[in-house]
């Protein structure tokens, strides 16, 4: 197949969803479709548990397994689609952002019953900022929820989408009898009171057609044909092109768990869903067909084995093809590097590749040359921008609880950062290094694996800070950030790379700074380099 027509055929995209909203079982019905996987349960076990919020043995089995999932790539309708997968827990959040970076589009997995949650605002707006396609699919249609066309209004105004429904209930919960499929004009049908099978797909040139009644009944065919009136009067017609630019967001119904609508989604996105999308550096923006190989790191994984310390550096193909025991150019080094066995992956297993197109993602092995947001080329001295760093909501302060391990323990914090776990910040008064964490959840595992990876021991002691910001003066040389940071030299620390960040105490010490220090910016979040 020519290179082309391999891009051509690539989906990658990431599911998101508020905990709960059935973003597994969704997951898992499209492997069941794309014949990757035989069996219903073989996703749903390697999801973090609901209440494991402090059961850090439970994260650590997780991520074990998790590599496996981390990318599930399967072939339908012969279009080869991967699956970035992305943490629902909360204490992932981070993990969830930066995977976003490596997608080309998303499906939003909304619960009929719980409409708009926190986590989905805050991941659609980070598509939304971004222009990344959007479809959003609103599940457990088999029970009964919030009324379809007050879901659509709670859609539009709290993620802030321009919704166009390309399928419609017909019913709900007790009463759901099937739905309307707008995009390919067809009826598919419920069946028994289970709600388990699809009975039958009716093909509808004209929703006027009389069958209708014949099949669903008097009221629900009238309803039906209000409803329908009312979406083509109120919504605009779906285009593909507003849809690929971000402007606008198809909406499917259906029940993931009974396997209802998802073949409609899932036919759909393969129509619509962009192939790799070109993707901007520093330098310039890249596209999916040059010939010159391009990616980025997105996600690093370490190895759970104690004894094998290497870690698999996941890289998205932008451009080009990735050729095993090819050399390429690490950016950030300055340094050829090649690589004798990148792992593509599948619905359950990973394996050896030769060669890679844009939209793949390969795993790399990795002893530690690799930091997120890293760029790799055939040549060119290029950097892809745009793997944000946000503030953390926990901070503590960490201390060495072995003097003689310090070396071990310091490694140990660097290259766990380096895999974004969490994100170290070093005092500017005393160099006391603090951890700012999304979740509490993490400073168990940083301990835990600090003690069991490199044999360092670790306590922490309680920093109050509120916000995390980057100090961007507009003019370092002025009096204004002198004074800046003189004064709060108490609350100033750099992160990794070297940038001062803001430790507001509170949220009044952070606007009274912003009020008294106008020409130093405070930014709420950063971009690696
Ligand atoms: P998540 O990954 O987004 O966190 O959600 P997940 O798929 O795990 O689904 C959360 C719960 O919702 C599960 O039930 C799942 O079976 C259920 N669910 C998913 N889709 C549907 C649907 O279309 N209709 C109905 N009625 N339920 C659905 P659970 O009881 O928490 O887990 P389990 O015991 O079924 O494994």
């Amino acid at each position: 197949m020519s290179f082309e027509k391999e891009i051509q055929r690539r989906r990658t995209f990431g599911i998101i969803s508020h905990p709960d909203a059935g973003k597994t079982t969704l997951t898992e019905k499209l492997l069941l479709f794309g014949g990757a996987i035989q069996e219903a349960g073989a996703v749903k076990n390697n999801k973090i548990k609901k209440g494991a919020t402090s059961d850090f043995m439970e994260i650590e089995r997780q991520r074990g397994i998790s590599v496996a999932t981390s990318v599930l790539a399967f072939i339908y309708r012969d279009k080869k689609i991967n699956i970035l997968d992305t943490p629902g827990h909360k204490d992932f959040a981070e993990d969830t952002f930066r995977t976003l970076t490596a997608v080309d589009s998303v499906i939003v997995v909304i619960d009929v019953a719980k409409g708009v949650e926190e986590q989905t605002k805050k991941l659609v707006e980070v598509c939304r900022m971004r222009k990344i396609p959007i479809i959003v699919f609103i599940n457990k249609m088999d029970r009964e929820g919030k009324d379809a066309f007050d879901l659509l209004d709670e859609v539009e105004q709290q993620l802030g989408l321009r919704v166009t429904p390309l399928s419609f209930p017909i019913g709900m919960g007790y009463d759901f009898k099937g739905i309307y499929n707008i995009y390919e004009k067809n009826i598919n049908l419920f069946s028994g009171d289970n709600k388990r099978n699809i009975e039958d797909v009716i093909a509808f040139d004209t929703i006027n057609n009389p069958e209708l009644e014949k099949i669903i009944g008097t009221k629900a065919a009238t309803d039906l044909r209000e409803n329908l009136e009312l979406v083509h009067g109120v919504y605009p017609e779906f285009d593909r092109e507003e849809y690929l630019a971000g402007n606008l967001q198809p909406v499917f119904f259906g029940s993931a768990l009974n396997n209802f609508g998802v073949r409609e989604l899932l036919d759909c996105f393969v129509d619509i869903a962009p192939t790799p999308r070109p993707k901007m550096a520093e330098e310039r923006l890249v596209k999916a067909n040059e010939k010159g190989f391009t990616g980025f790191v997105f996600k690093i994984h370490a190895n759970m084995d104690p004894k094998h310390r290497d870690r698999l550096a996941f890289i998205k193909i932008v451009s080009g093809t990735f050729e095993r025991n090819t050399p390429y150019l690490h950016v950030r080094h300055n340094k050829k590097l090649k690589f004798s066995s990148p792992n593509a992956f599948f619905a359950e297993k990973k394996e050896i590749v030769d060669i890679s197109y844009p939209g793949d993602i390969v795993g790399l092995h990795d002893t530690g040359n690799f930091k997120i947001g890293d760029t790799l080329t055939e040549g060119e001295n290029l950097h892809y921008k745009g793997i944000p760093s946000f503030s953390p909501e926990h901070f503590r302060y960490i201390n060495n609880a072995d003097p003689l391990k310090s070396k071990q323990l310091f490694k140990g914090i660097d290259q766990l950062m380096d895999e974004g776990v969490a994100q170290l910040f070093t005092l500017e008064l005393n160099g006391r290094k603090v951890i700012g964490t999304v979740g509490a959840l993490q400073y168990e595992v940083i301990q835990y694996r600090l003690e069991h990876e490199y044999g360092a021991k670790c306590t922490y002691e309680n920093f109050p800070v509120y916000k995390a910001c980057w100090v961007a003066p507009k003019d370092p040389k002025n009096d204004e950030f002198k004074e800046f940071k003189r004064v709060k030299q108490k609350f100033l620390a750099k992160d990794k790379r070297g940038q001062l960040v803001f430790l507001a105490d509170s949220q009044f010490s952070l606007q009274m700074t912003q009020q008294k220090y106008p020409s130093v910016i405070l930014k709420f979040t950063s971009e690696f380099e």
